[in-house]
């Protein structure tokens, strides 16, 4: 195969990091199949309407997303794969482990109806446990000799680092990209596949500019084992500097200090860097809990401990309750109470509400009595349709929210919530009390409105 040749490349799940990186694939050239079992998801995106909220995204299917075929079935198309990727859930059971149900039975699918004369390269961009990449190649070997057949074959690990918000830069400017493969062929076609990325060759996207600066990525190459835990590793290191920031918060308010000024005294250390070092109700989302959570499970088990990634998890666990505590500190009784709540995605510019902050704030305030209002410019919809039994205000805006409540909480740090009329909304709001759990708002212009201001830290 030539070097410029176009690939064919099957994606299976079409969600967050399947989408993404089907039309990102699609548009530098490859030939692409996003697979979904869920029809709706596979009947939007033939219509060109997307199923997640994500920048960029929209004008990039509009563009690019005629010549990617999206289907429900990968049958007929596996014998002319060169590349299976794998991008399906992979969530948390009850004890931590990591549910394989969705990636197996994929690897079933691949094994029922692979061209054992021309085997394709299997990848696991999941984030999968350590073992996994050999796992899928089992499977695929059973159902094989189910049907009489065998062949040799690889399963290379290709974590993915896109951060939702960002999907799209991260996918065509990464900082790194990761393969694991035991093959030196399977790692030439992920070479290829990735050429245009790694050698900056494409013309950017309108929706999706090349950051100014921006230098070549690394393509690190390992073994599968180590691209696994490449991943766990680095995203508990993401979720252990945060939770170390929003511990120091607490330190930072008892001896009253700003811990916004104590984030970027540190984080100009190159040592230590300014990322992830704002403190905040804490990390959400639907990787770093049940990833925490995963790499935990799997050092139980080899009887060594990870006490920083434990407490980590214990910090964030009560970095949650501390917006309550707030409400408790500034109203004094909850129950009774209206509370406007700002902010239901896990993170700013994404629908995505799993394991988000608010979940557990919205169910304790109603568990304490207290009435709830909410607003968010995107996840509205996903958080009604996933908690539907939960008795809660939806609004329109952030005034909305807002209207006649006795306090306000910001939990997801929206652009929008920036610029909102902050003077007119105090006026409106039968206590004009603000817990910014975000550190955001402009907590001196607040204070001049007549708010009483609480941030987390400061
Ligand atoms: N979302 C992120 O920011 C992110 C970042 C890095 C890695 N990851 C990892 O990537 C994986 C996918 O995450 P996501 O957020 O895109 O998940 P998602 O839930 O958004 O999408 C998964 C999709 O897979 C589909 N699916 C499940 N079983 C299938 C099958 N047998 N055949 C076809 N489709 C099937 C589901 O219908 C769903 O649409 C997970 O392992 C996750 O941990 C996610």
């Amino acid at each position: 195969m030539k070097a410029d040749e176009k690939l064919n490349i099957i994606i299976v799940g079409t969600g967050y990091v399947g989408l993404t990186t089907g039309l990102a694939l699609g548009y530098l050239g490859h030939n692409v199949t996003c697979v979904d079992k869920d029809t709706a998801i596979v009947d939007k995106l033939e219509r060109g309407i997307s199923t997640i909220y994500e920048p960029g995204l929209e004008e990039l299917l509009k563009d690019s997303g005629k010549m990617i075929n999206f289907t429900e079935n990968m049958l007929g198309r596996l014998p002319a794969a060169d590349i299976i990727i794998i991008a399906v859930g992979t969530p948390s059971k009850g004890n931590g482990d990591t549910d394989l149900s969705f990636v197996e039975a994929v690897a079933r699918e691949i094994g029922a109806a692979m061209d054992p004369d021309s085997p394709p390269v299997i990848v696991n961009k999941s984030t999968v446990p350590i073992g996994t990449a050999r796992r899928v190649e089992t499977v695929i070997k059973e159902e094989l000799e189910r049907r009489g057949a065998a062949c040799t074959f690889c399963v290379a690990s290709n974590p993915e680092f896109l951060r939702e918000g960002a999907a799209l830069h991260d996918t065509f400017y990464p900082d790194r990209i990761v393969v694991g493969a035991e093959s030196v062929q399977a790692l030439n076609l992920l070479r290829q596949m990735y050429a245009p990325i790694l050698e900056q060759t494409f013309t950017p996207p309108h929706a999706v500019p090349r950051p100014e600066g921006y230098t070549l990525p690394a393509l690190v190459t390992t073994s599968p084992t180590s691209a696994e835990l490449i991943k766990y590793t680095a995203n508990a290191f993401l979720a252990m500097k945060i939770s170390f920031i929003n511990e120091f918060a607490t330190i930072a308010e008892k001896v009253g200090a700003d811990i916004t000024e104590v984030a970027k005294g540190i984080g100009l250390d190159k040592r230590i860097g300014p990322g992830f070092l704002k403190a905040g109700v804490g990390w959400g989302g639907s990787c770093f809990p049940k990833d925490v959570r995963s790499i935990l499970f799997t050092s139980s088990q080899y009887n060594c401990e990870l006490q920083l990634v434990q407490a980590a998890l214990e910090v964030n666990r009560l970095q949650r309750k501390k917006v309550i505590e707030k409400l408790q500190q500034n109203l004094k009784v909850i129950r009774g109470s209206t509370i406007g709540l700002l902010g239901l995605a896990f993170k700013p510019n994404t629908d995505d509400i799993r394991e988000s902050p608010a979940i557990d704030v919205i169910r304790e305030l109603l568990d304490m009595g207290a009435r709830v209002k909410v607003y968010d410019p995107v996840a509205r919809d996903r958080y009604r349709q996933a908690y539907p039994e939960q008795d809660i205000v939806y609004c329109e805006s952030a005034s909305e929210a807002a209207r006649e409540s006795d306090a306000l909480v910001l939990l997801t740090d929206w652009d929008e919530f920036w610029h909102l009329p902050w003077a007119e909304i105090g006026e409106s709001m039968s206590k004009k009390i603000i817990i910014d759990g975000r550190n955001m708002l402009d907590r001196d212009a607040l204070i001049k409105s007549g708010f009483t201001y609480s941030g987390i830290g400061r």
